[in-house]
């Protein structure tokens, strides 16, 4: 980062600091200007900067600025995000943007750069979403949780499935903690509610035969979305936390949770007894195990049913013609065994 855009993005840092202490009490500008050592000008353009953000920084004429309340701030700052990541340890840093092409092109291009791990990319409208199998991804400006994280796990190219699952399992105890909603874990990579799919999640990676150099999984969260801005041919088959919960909630609140989650599943992954854990706490709470599945690989369907996840994720089903271990596969729950 150039060193104008690190002075500025840290002042942003101590003013939001300084204002968040003050727990909505007024901070005089004095204050202020000590703390970021810098001008009244210098203080007043940052303050612009936090509003542009979205944050709610109030002017209180003759007496300083405070913060009104972020509890239902429906916002994505980058500065109030990233506050709150200070206690992630994977997770520590947040680039937004308005609009991009795809959040997984915006990190991969900072990955062949030698971005460290743990940089979180977050847009509220991609041109180029994409989901898995080349298919692309949307949702509404302002609604969703569209974001990618950048990792540099000690995995082999074969083992990136278990990316999807470690995100998979921070989604769904998050929607269960935050918002009391009881999500299910569909292999490889999606989240339902009541059959309506809630999350996507995408883990692209890029290495040689024996290990990778970094990975980046993709998570498109639907929260705030109503039915009505779905798209029409989508309203019987997707879902969202408002829809399933009957509330609107902060995106930034969820966002930190997953992202809390995702850290503790990530470090799990760095050991074999960790990843071992991962399994079994993924083979429990995923929903196509143990489910008569309809799978679709290379053209070729089988069906038969799920019994399990071997150790690099992949699913393993009992067809006609004996067991067959899906790495990356359509599936489709039919009728529960
Ligand atoms: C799927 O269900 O097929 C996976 C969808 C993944 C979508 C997310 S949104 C953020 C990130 N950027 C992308 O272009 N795709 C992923």
């Amino acid at each position: 980062m150039a060193k104008n855009n690190r002075n500025e993005t840290n002042s942003r840092a101590k003013l939001l600091e300084t204002l968040l202490e003050a727990q909505g009490e007024i901070v005089p500008g004095s204050q202020l200007t000590q703390r970021l050592s810098s001008s009244r000008q210098a203080v007043f353009k940052t303050i612009c900067a936090l509003r542009e953000e979205g944050l709610p920084v109030e002017s209180i004429p003759q007496r300083g600025y405070r913060l009104a309340e972020t509890e239902n701030l429906q916002a994505l700052s980058p500065t109030l995000i990233e506050f709150f990541l200070l206690e992630n340890p994977l997770f520590k840093r947040c680039v937004y943007m308005r609009e991009t092409d795809s959040t997984q092109k915006v990190l991969k291009k900072m990955a062949a750069q030698d971005a460290e791990g743990g940089v979180v990319a977050l847009s509220e409208i991609q041109s180029e979403g994409r989901g898995r199998r080349g298919r692309s991804w949307c949702g509404a400006p302002g609604k969703n949780l569209t974001f990618s994280v950048l990792l540099r796990p000690k995995l082999k190219p074969g083992e990136v499935q278990l990316l999807n699952l470690a995100a998979g399992l921070a989604v769904k105890e998050s929607l269960r903690e935050y918002c009391g909603i009881p999500a299910e874990l569909k292999w490889p990579n999606d989240i339902l509610c009541r059959g309506r799919k809630l999350c996507g999640i995408l883990s692209e990676a890029a290495g040689e035969s024996d290990r990778i150099y970094y990975a980046v999984t993709g998570i498109g969260l639907n929260v705030n979305t109503a039915a009505e801005d779905f798209p029409e041919e989508l309203r019987a088959s997707a879902t969202s936390t408002l829809i399933e919960s009957g509330r609107s909630i902060p995106r930034w609140k969820l966002l930190i949770k997953l992202l809390e989650r995702f850290a503790v599943y990530m470090e799990l992954l760095a050991s074999r007894e960790g990843a071992e854990k991962l399994l079994a706490l993924y083979r429990l709470g995923c929903d196509t195990v143990g489910r008569e599945v309809r799978v679709i690989q290379d053209g070729e369907t089988f069906t038969g049913r799920a019994v399990g996840i071997s150790a690099e994720g992949a699913l393993i089903v009992l067809t006609g013609e004996g067991e067959k271990i899906f790495a990356a596969a359509d599936v489709f729950h039919l009728r529960m065994a």
